[in-house]
């Protein structure tokens, strides 16, 4: 389905997240025939950072060059690059910005609709929004807001009071791009379409959960947005709870954007408030020496977790969440550990390289992704002696075309097609503030680590009795 025609509006356009992954996956979406009939992008941004039109050009061009899976040439290019202007705006000049937005929907012709994105630092929304408010430009448009979405309860809702004085909730999109993840998504075929999993999908058989996100890369010049925000807010109340709600939530009556969100918010109900206790916060080494970063920094790098749902299904299961910067290996993980046996009839096999507690089904939920089984197979021979084994699904196997669209090219494409069910809402923000009011209004102490190990050594205890995973046998 090929969206309506439309005018998007990128805040943010001469930022970090618009020449990473939103100028290369808005090139992407026309290539793949995705985006409307006719469309025009306007960049924006404050006038101090103001560009001509063929400067913000050559800047997607570059962008697209070093990001892009589709490279910036030939007739695509052109027609694309043809669709792009430059329009600044202030909250208090908003003149050029109304001039753009005027001049593209003339050239377009027709009703077009118009798609805001507010890829700016988070203290900006409110006035942004304003802004779209006071001009009037907000009139029957949609909008795009990145998370973290607030900073604390208080601030989510003043942001909700403020968006909502402008945009119906039905036309606003609160972004998280892990949830337009090819992989993220899949969690809800491979649980809701198949019969194989779903029944042993529960606290009756599954002793733990871990959803693992650790990042090789530092803060990557990001110090401004990183000093003030830190990996809880960053990754742990937004992407990692929110796949969190994948993959706790109860099956959804249809995949309508309101039964599949009714859904993600009754776990975030069920969520307990965060127990300090059960909480390590970490920094690696050097971070108070990057550049922007106070030498005495308290902000964390790193946060480890353990959460509980409380509801039916989960009662008594642990969640437990991690993810850092600087860390020994990039991840995206999900595993789903089962209880053992009632019974152990095997003879023990005391082997460094047999590990009985494997049993485990692991979703790898980073572009490609695959899903892998891990259990105990009884090896070749005359004796009863168990070894490690696996099954794995790779797109590439099964499928012709391994590669979908990335998250944010899914997600931009559904805010144009007015499909809300892979965006977040009010009242599930709101709560997952609320169950992080402890650990905000109390943080613990940050632990050093050293660059490029998995964390403080405190995690073990943590997650003690159990350990923590990784797929390669960490
Ligand atoms: C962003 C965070 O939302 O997600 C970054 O702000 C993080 O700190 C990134 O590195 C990870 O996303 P991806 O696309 O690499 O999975």
């Amino acid at each position: 389905q090929v969206p309506d025609d439309h005018v998007i509006v990128l805040f943010g356009a001469t930022g970090d997240l618009a020449r990473r992954k939103l100028l290369p996956g808005l090139f992407h979406l026309a290539n793949a025939g995705l985006l409307p009939r006719k469309y025009r992008i306007i960049g924006s941004a404050p006038t101090k950072s103001a560009l001509r039109d063929e400067e913000f050009r050559q800047r997607a061009k570059d962008a697209v060059a070093e990001f892009g899976m589709a490279k910036p040439v030939g007739e695509a290019w052109r027609a694309f690059e043809s669709a792009l202007s430059f329009g600044t705006a202030d909250p208090e000049q908003p003149g050029p910005l109304i001039a753009a937005v005027k001049a593209a929907e003339k050239a377009i012709g027709g009703s077009p609709r118009r798609l805001f994105h507010l890829a700016v630092p988070p203290a900006a929304f409110g006035s942004v929004v304003g802004m779209l408010g006071a001009t009037r430009l907000a009139e029957g448009g949609s909008v795009i807001i990145e998370k973290p979405f607030g900073s604390d309860l208080a601030s989510a809702r003043d942001l909700n009071g403020t968006v909502h004085a402008v945009f119906d909730e039905s036309r606003i999109f609160r972004i998280d791009h892990f949830l337009g993840k090819e992989s993220v998504d899949n969690i809800l075929a491979l649980r809701f379409a198949n019969g194989l999993l779903e029944p042993i999908w529960n606290r009756d058989h599954i002793s733990h959960v871990q959803i693992d996100v650790p990042e090789a890369i530092g803060i990557e010049g990001r110090a401004g947005f990183f000093e003030g925000t830190g990996t809880f807010r960053d990754m742990i109340v937004t992407h990692l709870f929110q796949v969190l709600g994948f993959v706790a939530m109860e099956p959804p009556t249809t995949l309508a954007a309101k039964p599949l969100r009714d859904e993600r918010s009754k776990v975030f109900e069920a969520m307990k408030p965060i127990d300090v206790a059960h909480v390590v916060r970490g920094q690696y080494d050097g971070y108070r020496s990057e550049p922007g970063v106070d030498p005495h920094s308290q902000t964390e790098t790193f946060v480890a977790l353990r959460t509980e749902v409380d509801n039916w299904r989960w009662a008594g299961v642990p969640f437990f969440l991690r993810s850092g910067k600087s860390l020994a290996q990039r991840r995206q993980v999900v595993s789903l550990h089962f209880k053992e046996t009632p019974l152990r009839m095997f003879p023990v096999d005391t082997r460094a390289s047999v590990d009985h507690r494997a049993n485990t089904l692991v979703i790898d939920f980073d572009d490609p992704g695959w899903i892998a089984t891990r259990f105990l197979a009884k090896e070749p021979g005359p004796t009863m002696r168990l070894a490690e084994a696996e099954m794995t699904f790779r797109y590439a196997d099964s499928f012709q075309k391994a590669h979908g669209l990335e998250g944010y090219e899914r997600l931009i494409l559904d805010a144009m097609l007015g499909n809300q069910a892979l965006f977040t809402r009010s009242d599930g923000i709101e709560r997952l503030w609320e169950i992080s009011e402890p650990l905000l209004k109390a943080p613990p102490e940050v632990e050093l680590h050293a660059r490029g190990s998995w964390g403080p050594e405190s995690i073990n205890d943590l997650i003690a009795p159990h350990h923590w995973y990784l797929p390669d046998g960490h």
